[in-house]
């Protein structure tokens, strides 16, 4: 496995292998690696021979400072991880390389990163396009894989991506869970073990609203109700926000749900009293599908 740390080098190294006719796949992460990167490189390897992964923390989408300086850093373990896995070529490039001194260009898709992360996070999508965009160019991927854990980041780089005209086809690849159905993250790590307990709180009120849609329920107000009631049972949760949108536009869903929508929440996980823990934020989703309901005119 290769390891370059230079935009020059990964450039000229795409336009060899791009040359003897292999197809490109990356997976864009920030380290930390764990099974759920590991699912982005075997969906990485269905779709290309060569299979390359960045590993970047990326400053510019923290909008806050802290939370930049605990984000876990585990460079070693991480190659350890990608030799395993079959990656061909790890890039792990310095702040430095990635943001030249004086750098000041950054891209910005609008409208799809205002809400949710969005709102809460303000500049973080813009890191997230500049950072992928820089990622695009100096990797020249056929392929990029992303997981859909990160709903909102997904939709708003294929959004970047048509936009700018990047000949890329991006790929989301599915949540990977704990066996208590907590979804992988990086920032698990940094959960204190009850708040770490606590914290299946969010797939459970997923699976709460899934389960009143599939009884009938198709009021957006009445099913938001229910995981908040939901999250409300966990005292260390705090919710940052839980809405229904369209999975596409992620236009604020209607009142009454006809077609599919998507349930985002984000809720931070603090430390019990007394703890020193940190408190962390943790997003996950789901789409929901309120099929028409039977019981109607037989024809
Ligand atoms: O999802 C992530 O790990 C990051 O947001 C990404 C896509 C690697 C950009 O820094």
């Amino acid at each position: 496995m290769d390891l370059l740390h230079t935009t020059r080098a990964l450039q000229r190294r795409a336009d060899v292998e791009r040359g003897a006719g292999h197809r490109l796949a990356l997976v864009p992460t920030m380290g930390a690696l764990h099974a759920g990167h590991l699912s982005l490189v075997e969906e990485a390897r269905r779709r290309a021979d060569r299979v390359w992964l960045s590993i970047f923390v990326n400053p510019t989408q923290f909008n806050d400072s802290k939370d930049l300086a605990k984000y876990p850093r585990t460079l070693e373990e991480d190659l350890g991880k990608c030799r395993q896995a079959g990656v061909d070529l790890v890039f792990a490039p310095t702040a430095a390389e990635m943001y030249p001194e004086g750098a000041q260009t950054c891209v910005d898709v609008g409208e799809l990163a205002h809400p949710l992360c969005g709102a809460t996070r303000p500049g973080h999508f813009s890191g997230v396009t500049t950072v992928v965009a820089k990622l695009f160019l100096a990797a020249k991927p056929h392929v990029a894989v992303f997981g859909e854990k990160d709903f909102q980041q997904l939709a708003v780089i294929r959004r970047m991506t048509r936009d700018l005209l990047f000949d890329v086809e991006v790929v989301g690849a599915p949540t990977v869970r704990e066996s208590d159905g907590l979804a992988l993250s990086s920032r698990n790590v940094n959960l204190d073990p009850e708040a770490r307990r606590q914290a299946t709180v969010l797939v459970r009120s997923l699976e709460t609203a899934e389960r009143a849609i599939v009884a009938g329920e198709r009021s957006a107000a009445a099913l938001l109700h229910g995981v908040e009631r939901e999250i409300g049972k966990a005292p260390l949760a705090q919710i940052d926000y839980a809405q229904l949108r369209h999975p596409e536009s992620l236009e604020p869903a209607p009142a009454v749900l006809e077609g599919p929508v998507l349930l985002a929440l984000a809720v931070v996980f603090h430390s019990p009293e007394g703890a020193d823990g940190a408190s962390v934020r943790l997003i996950d989703n789901r789409i929901l599908d309120p099929k028409p309901l039977s019981g109607g005119i037989s024809p």
